[in-house]
């Protein structure tokens, strides 16, 4: 399949909003609105073909923070998503599988992931559980994540996803995430794991970076709930912010892929260097990944467009580098 190449599309007239227009002045780039463009595909797992080179926009002198510049995780080659879930989990330490590698979901202490009285239940998701529920459910036998969610439609997956228990952050969560967005959507975009507000809340990205992203994403029309749907690679908050560990990648690297199948964006937006690796499954920056596109192969052969770009937390601490985020916004933007 050949994605996206350099052309540029010729730009369109300006048409901003006030949110947009705040953005835009923010990165000095008021003038160069450029109007996105629809696009099309399907999806399912796996890395990485690079297709394009860099838009050529005006250049900031590059301001890398340490932390997002150097690799933490090393994630292998991908494996396929069609591969045999294994029985307990792969990941090793050091070592995240690829967000495409099929992962087992069996907690440490044996229990594989989800109840089977929710797996079987049938109607819309229910109310929170009363506790003598939710005693009946970690009762139940448990099934593995990635057999379970095979053939979950959004809202069972959701169910699904607040009712895991695969691996230990659900210790201590108070919300796990699953996303929030369009449905259908035009863009999924992935960020890395709910920090406090998201986990009080039990939506995505809603703090700082989360204004900071919705701006972001006004400034090329596009909005969280008519366009995009936002996820992240991590369901429930690590606690104090840590990075995910690899155990708990795998864990729950079966929802994002059955996300990415049921959803079927024309675009994935991926935001920082960890959800990018963990993606892309690379151990590359994130300054040598951004400004080109990378695919996504699915399990039906498809492939999807997938834009990195920076974590909007990192972009509230190095506003210099807004500018960059600009073009990649750009890139997404255009037409495949
Ligand atoms: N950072 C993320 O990566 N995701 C969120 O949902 C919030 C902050």
């Amino acid at each position: 399949m050949t994605l996206p190449t350099t052309a540029a599309p010729k730009p369109a007239a300006p048409r901003v909003n006030p949110l947009q227009r705040i953005w835009l002045r923010e990165i000095g780039m008021e003038r160069l609105w450029m109007r996105p463009a629809p696009a099309a595909a399907r999806p399912v797992v796996v890395p990485q073909v690079p297709v394009s080179k860099p838009v050529s926009a005006p250049e900031p002198a590059p301001v890398m923070a340490a932390a997002e510049a150097a690799p933490v995780h090393v994630a292998p080659s991908v494996a396929p998503s069609t591969a045999p879930a294994p029985a307990v989990p792969v990941a090793a330490a050091g070592s995240p599988p690829a967000v495409g590698a099929a992962v087992a979901s069996t907690r440490a202490n044996g229990r594989p992931g989800i109840p089977a009285s929710i797996l079987n239940r049938t109607g819309p998701p229910p109310r929170p559980a009363p506790k003598a529920a939710e005693d009946e459910a970690a009762e139940a036998p448990r099934i593995p994540v990635a057999e379970a969610v095979k053939n979950a439609n959004l809202d069972e997956l959701r169910e699904q996803v607040v009712a895991c228990t695969a691996c230990g952050l659900c210790d201590g969560r108070r919300h796990a995430v699953f996303g929030q967005g369009a449905t259908p959507t035009r863009w999924l975009v992935v960020g890395e794991a709910p920090g406090e507000q998201e986990d009080r809340q039990g939506h995505p990205f809603v703090g700082r970076s989360g204004q900071l992203l919705d701006a972001m994403l006004a400034a090329v029309g596009m909005s969280r709930d008519a366009d995009v749907f936002i996820t992240n690679v991590i369901k429930c908050r690590p606690p104090g912010n840590r990075n995910p560990k690899p155990e708990e990648i795998a864990a729950c690297s079966p929802y994002l892929m059955r996300q990415i199948a049921l959803l079927k964006p024309e675009r994935i937006l991926v935001l920082g260097r960890f959800a990018a690796q963990t993606l892309l499954g690379t151990d590359a920056t994130i300054g040598s990944l951004r400004g080109r596109v990378h695919s996504l192969k699915t399990d039906e052969g498809a492939e999807i467009p997938v834009i990195v770009s920076y974590h909007p937390a990192y972009l509230l601490r190095s506003p210099s580098e807004k500018a960059r985020a600009w073009q990649d916004l750009k890139l997404a933007s255009r037409k495949a």
